[in-house]
């Protein structure tokens, strides 16, 4: 049961750093990334905290940090000042120990007595599989990249392998070292970035206006059309708004969590649609600036104000106007674009999920019943309105 409150706190402290982090990283793949493994972790977490109080234990321990030297890990890795450091941290050590440790469990333990927990380590160890094997690919990325510091990257590695070693490894059965590493970067609090960001090398400036893609031939439908798709690809903004929820707002049951990784996943899916239409079609994104407006314009508010301008505003605002419904056949009956029909379809389904979650939490975080929250979320959405809409306009102003 110890050992598997590690695997526990692991999954959940991945999930949050990859929150807190996901604003400040620049790489487009290692963004989407964090978005998907996070909602990997929560998924991890999800199932040890259902088999953990199975084995004559309390609940109260899902709450609990089971090593110092392990939370000493999580609070180090927060702290990666770059794309490099952030993905040898998650992807070249604390990864790869959790799929070795998970592996020795299943290999290990009484296969009749402890198949329920196999069971769920299978799972675990699948995901860590494809997540391991994606950040090889990453990290050869990044470094053939040429642009980071090999020798910062290594002494941070090094800290974050003393603070494992010192644990006695993933599962604590390793020698334990009497040695308690010190803090070094946590000694100052994490801060989330005041903008979002995005990688200047591959990708084009951030803006707080929607700016398109260069047309073929310019019709009204193909605009339209094209403005979707990128709409949709700029969604990456929403998942790092959620995700500085996620990060910033703590002691919320675990359930507020869960649902907030799921709904940071889906906004990344919703982004690789765009991207998967634009390239299928032959229309540049990466290149052209970036909206950020989601996360650039609320971020100084509270948690509740952000997740209520987005779940309450947006996205419950989307169902009572039917505009997602309205998207989906658009693209279905006048631009018959049967590849964004179905990611249109797909993407109202996840909009109905978001808007209940909106219903869920955004009450519980602003301590207030429904009627009061709605009036917020109209209040928000006028700031922002009033600062995107100024944006947009200097844009269009420019661009003639
Ligand atoms: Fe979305
Ligand atoms: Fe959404």
């Amino acid at each position: 049961m110890q050992i598997l409150q590690r695997y526990r706190y692991l999954h959940e402290a991945l999930a949050r750093t990859a929150a807190g982090q996901l604003p400040a990283r620049g790489d487009w793949d290692l963004k989407l990334g964090l978005c998907r493994h996070l909602y990997e972790d929560a998924e991890a977490a999800e199932s040890l905290r259902k088999r953990i109080p199975q084995m004559r234990t309390s609940a109260a321990v899902l709450n609990k940090e089971p090593d110092p030297c392990l939370t000493l890990l999580m609070d180090e890795l927060i702290h990666a000042r770059n794309d490099y450091e952030l993905a040898v941290g998650i992807y070249g050590i604390i990864r790869p120990a959790m799929l070795a440790a998970y592996r020795n469990h299943m290999a290990r333990t009484q296969q009749i007595v402890d198949q329920p927990t196999i069971r769920v380590l299978r799972q675990a160890a699948y995901d860590l599989e494809e997540q391991v094997r994606w950040g090889e690919e990453l990290l050869e990325a990044l470094r053939s990249a040429g642009a980071y510091d090999e020798a910062a990257t290594a002494s941070f590695a090094a800290k974050l392998q003393a603070c494992l070693d010192a644990a006695g490894g993933v599962d604590g059965q390793g020698e334990r070292s009497k040695d308690i590493p010190v803090r070094d970067r946590s000694r100052e609090p994490y801060r989330l970035p005041h903008r979002s960001v995005r990688d200047p090398r591959s990708m084009g400036p951030t803006t707080l206006a929607r700016t398109g893609s260069p047309l073929k031939s310019g019709d009204p439908v193909e605009r339209e059309l094209v403005m979707k798709m990128r709409v949709r690809q700029e969604e990456m903004t929403a998942c790092e708004l959620i995700a500085a929820v996620y990060y910033s707002q703590r002691n919320m049951p675990w359930a507020f969590y869960y649902d907030l990784a799921r709904h940071i996943w889906d906004e990344a899916r919703h982004a690789m649609f765009g991207q998967a239409a634009l390239e299928a079609d032959g229309y540049e994104w990466k290149s052209r600036p970036q909206y950020t407006s989601d996360y650039d314009v609320n971020a100084p508010k509270l948690p509740g104000a952000q997740y209520t301008w987005l779940s309450i505003g947006i996205e419950e605002g989307a169902m009572i106007s039917n505009g997602k419904k309205k998207e989906y056949e658009w693209c279905r009956d006048v631009a018959k674009h049967p590849l964004m029909a179905q990611f249109q379809d797909y993407d109202w389904a996840d909009e109905v999920v978001h808007a209940n979650f909106g219903r869920r939490w955004s009450p519980e975080l602003m301590g207030e019943e429904l009627p009061f929250v709605r009036e917020v979320a109209k209040r928000e959405l006028n700031h922002f309105w009033g600062e995107v809409g100024a944006a947009q306009q200097q844009w269009e102003a420019e661009a003639k």
